[in-house]
């Protein structure tokens, strides 16, 4: 029978033909159950650290504590008035070395999603956008407007480029896998109507347009154009679903606490809460999610942004802000991973099935075909611990946690029981300070950079943000017959 030989032997060679086409055309892509690289659908985890948020000295350590806590992706915005504080002249240095970040990351063997917005919120002074921005003529900000467009096309490009020309999108064997534009932009257009529907549709044109080979996410942006992929930030995102079925369900940025301004609390979240709303995430179809911050660290110079922002931008994250593991959370949160990972390939192949067997209470279980299971037990009750039955044993489930079963058997982690050590920090004193004044020299009106108008100037517009200090000088001339002098009567100026 010489046919069947000629059969497998095409087969074999549409085998071979159809994986050499597809890790051409775009290594990263998407369905609705996940981002898929090379072929593999995965759950990803992962964290965010702003590379101008620390020092390139800590980048690597930082990025290392991150792997080591099994994040698999770091995520960071680009931060536009760092990189061009003014028109055409570029900063990527230092701290603002955005290529270095990156292939740090890259050498770490992590992946990376890069929010170029540009527009980025943050916390970070004007949310990203250079000053001299607002006064460039006809300029108005995020919304359909020519001046802006051209300008957030410029440097979204100026960005796209320097990627591909260093090779960093994973098609080219970088790292980058995901990009955002934009930021948040979902409540602005409901309050703008159309001209922001308007500008969506052109900013998902332009970043499509630039052909990174990865896809586009655009967060809280309910209607992203395809092919951007809307995604979720919150404390907890399990009721969020895409805007197409087609869609991955994706938690951009997680809250592990929240930023600290002056008068008010230092944030916490407790690492158990945490635990459980990625789980309750990921029980519900989610396959990616990023802490927000997983290392926040410090505003340097003048980048807080927002009313009454500290420089502390700690966030309470898994790593402080001196890049030291913050325990447990650090340590609960590796073990979460940890016990994902060990479940990933059936999580990623099948829907999960929902039971309620009491109060507060659901299983999930997910049984692909070749025979695999997992099962997550979910107590909901924020105050009573819970037994539940499933298959023959009997599990023990404190108040409002999840508790992943691998094989749909054994207790691999369960979101409040902390096996992670605390640690304790202990603050010691490293010798004594002393107060150091000096003088600053006081402008006079003739020095160069002085200028003179009847009446107040925009101090914004005059500073351009280069300093927070504008000094005013005034004159006044009184003449020796002025009749005050004579008088002794008090003098009123008009
Ligand atoms: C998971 O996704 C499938 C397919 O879209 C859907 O039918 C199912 O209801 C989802 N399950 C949960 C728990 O969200
Ligand atoms: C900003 O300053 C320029 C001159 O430097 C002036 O022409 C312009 O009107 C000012 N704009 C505003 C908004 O104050």
């Amino acid at each position: 029978m010489p046919k069947i030989p000629i059969i497998k032997i095409l087969l074999a060679l549409l085998v071979v033909f159809s994986c050499v086409c597809s890790s051409i055309n775009g290594a990263v892509s998407y369905d609705d159950k996940a981002i898929i690289i090379n072929g593999r659908r995965r759950i990803l985890m992962s964290g965010s650290i702003h590379y101008p948020r620390s020092t390139p000295q800590m980048w690597p350590d930082l990025i290392k504590k991150a792997k080591d806590g099994g994040l698999d992706v770091i995520q960071t915005y680009v931060f536009w008035n760092g990189h061009e504080p003014s028109p055409g002249k570029y900063n990527f240095e230092g701290r603002y070395d955005l290529v270095k970040f990156i292939k740090t990351v890259q050498e770490a063997g992590l992946y990376v999603n890069l929010r170029i917005g540009p527009y980025v919120c943050a916390e970070w002074n004007f949310g990203g956008f250079p000053v001299w921005l607002k006064y460039v003529p006809g300029m108005s900000f995020r919304t359909d407007n020519g001046p802006f467009k051209s300008a957030m096309q410029r440097f979204t490009e100026k960005i796209v480029s320097m990627m591909k020309s260093e090779e960093l999108f994973e098609p080219q064997g970088g790292p980058i896998i995901l990009s955002q534009i934009e930021n948040e932009y979902g409540p602005v257009e409901w309050d703008i109507g159309a001209p922001g529907k308007a500008y969506t549709k052109w900013a998902a044109q332009m970043a499509d347009g630039l052909k990174t080979g990865v896809p586009w996410i655009m967060c809280k942006q309910e209607d992203a154009p395809d092919p951007m992929i809307d995604t979720c930030n919150g404390f907890y995102c399990e009721k969020f679903t895409p805007n197409k079925p087609y869609k991955p369900k994706m938690f951009t940025e997680l809250w592990t606490g929240w930023f600290t301004e002056f008068g008010g609390a230092i944030p916490t979240r407790p690492v158990e809460d945490i635990a459980y709303s990625v789980l309750r995430f990921i029980q519900n179809n989610g396959s990616f999610v990023n802490y927000y911050m997983y290392h926040g660290g410090t505003n340097f110079g003048r980048t807080a942004g927002g009313l009454f922002i500290t420089t502390s931008y700690d966030y309470d994250a898994p790593i402080d802000e001196y890049g030291l593991l913050n325990e447990p959370k650090w340590g609960h949160l590796r073990d979460l991973h940890t016990a994902i990972k060990l479940v990933e390939p059936v999580l990623v192949s099948s829907y999960p099935t929902v039971t309620y067997p009491g109060k507060n209470q659901e299983i999930h279980v997910f049984l692909p075909k070749n025979g695999d299971c997992a099962a997550f037990l979910s107590n909901y009750d924020p105050q009573f611990s819970a037994k539940m039955t499933f298959g023959n044993s009997q599990y023990d489930l404190p108040p409002w946690s999840i508790s992943i079963l691998q094989d749909c058997k054994k207790e691999v982690f369960n979101t409040a029981k902390v096996n992670a050590p605390s640690t304790q920090r202990k603050m010691t004193s490293v010798g004594s300070f002393s107060w150091q004044s000096y003088n600053e020299e006081a402008p006079s009106s003739d020095s160069s950079d002085t200028l003179s108008m009847e009446g107040l100037y925009e101090q914004l517009n005059v500073t351009r943000d280069e300093s927070d200090y504008l000094w005013y000088l005034t004159e006044v001339y009184i003449s020796p017959n002025e009749q005050f002098l004579k008088t002794g009567s008090s003098l009123c100026l008009q």
